[in-house]
């Protein structure tokens, strides 16, 4: 499937190094407006397929995103060190929209996955600027949360991060839900593993875990100004999703018809994601604590929906 990125900045070039090296596309095409970034990392990523299976990167223009299955969006500014995704949200609206304008008129057909921050509010401005239906067009929302959540616990228990089920929902923010209660080690809740071999979940360790994924793009940040690595993964992960129609089970974001008495609010909830996109929602059950978190995450997001509607 070709894939079209715009935006090659770091997360947008990390993104396309993951495709290359795991073979989710046989071609993607970079765009920024920095013609010259973003061919360069077209080249330094050309010379990593001969180490992966056969494909195609180059740079283009939005004429060259023609075609595209695909869209990845990680065009705008990113978090400086101590500053919320939030605090993004109107100068990556400005730039949305003249984004968003410029794919309709190529890849209007495309499925649309945005990666650039406050990623939900971002999410709701491409469903809003482009009026594409909500299954086709998908914010990478929570998914590098749950990653972070799965190896934070696999460490602490001793498992493989693949084998601890517990996802984070809502905000991919500082209002982000750590599911505690519905969390499996393999097929045995996370409560009754910890007990079985030896490592007491304290209410303690479980406040420790919950913070270390939720600060953990800050503590990144502010080591190594940005963070790339783990959502490039991420964004790859959803585009094989898609492009083999796995159905495969992920937290991923779009506008949500109602949350918690919220309504149209983009965030995170567990969804199979296939070929047509968003192809159905689950909603798990949450304890009381849980559904008031989700509901304020709820809120926090649908508090700034004004900021695109404007
Ligand atoms: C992070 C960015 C992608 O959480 O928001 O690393």
């Amino acid at each position: 499937m070709k894939i079209g990125i715009v935006g090659s900045g770091m997360v947008g070039s990390a993104a396309a190094y993951a495709m290359a090296l795991r073979g989710s596309a046989s071609e993607i095409v970079l765009v920024d407006r920095n013609a010259d970034l973003a061919s360069a990392h077209a080249q330094d990523i050309s010379h990593a397929v001969p180490f992966a299976d056969p494909m195609v990167v180059r740079a283009g223009d939005y004429a060259d995103l023609a075609g595209a299955g695909i869209v990845v969006i990680s065009a705008g500014v990113n978090q400086q060190p101590g500053e919320t995704r939030l605090a993004l949200l109107g100068r990556n609206a400005a730039v949305f929209r003249e984004v968003v304008g410029a794919l309709m008129k190529v890849v209007p057909d495309a499925i649309y996955l945005v990666a650039s921050n406050p990623v939900d509010l971002m999410t709701y401005a491409v469903q809003r600027f482009s009026g594409l239906p909500t299954e086709r067009v998908i914010g990478s929302g929570t998914i590098l949360d749950t990653a972070r959540f799965r190896v934070l616990l696999g460490d602490y228990l001793g498992i493989a991060p693949s084998s601890v089920h517990a996802y984070v929902l809502g905000e991919h923010g500082d209002s982000e839900v750590a599911v505690w209660s519905s969390a499996m080690a393999g097929n045995v809740p996370i409560a009754e593993f910890a007990t079985q071999t030896g490592q007491h979940l304290t209410d303690e360790k479980r406040s420790e875990i919950t913070d270390a994924v939720r600060n953990a793009a800050y503590t990144i940040i502010s080591g190594k100004g940005s963070t790339y690595y783990g959502i490039g993964a991420g964004l790859a992960r959803i585009v094989e999703a898609i492009a083999g129609d796995e159905r495969a089970v992920l937290s991923v974001s779009t506008v949500t018809e109602e949350v918690e008495g919220v309504n149209a609010v983009p965030l995170s909830l567990p969804r199979i994601v296939g070929a047509k996109g968003i192809m159905a929602e689950l909603r798990p059950d949450l304890d009381e604590g849980e559904r008031a978190a989700l509901r304020k995450s709820a809120e926090t997001i649908a508090g700034l929906k004004g900021a695109i509607d404007s």
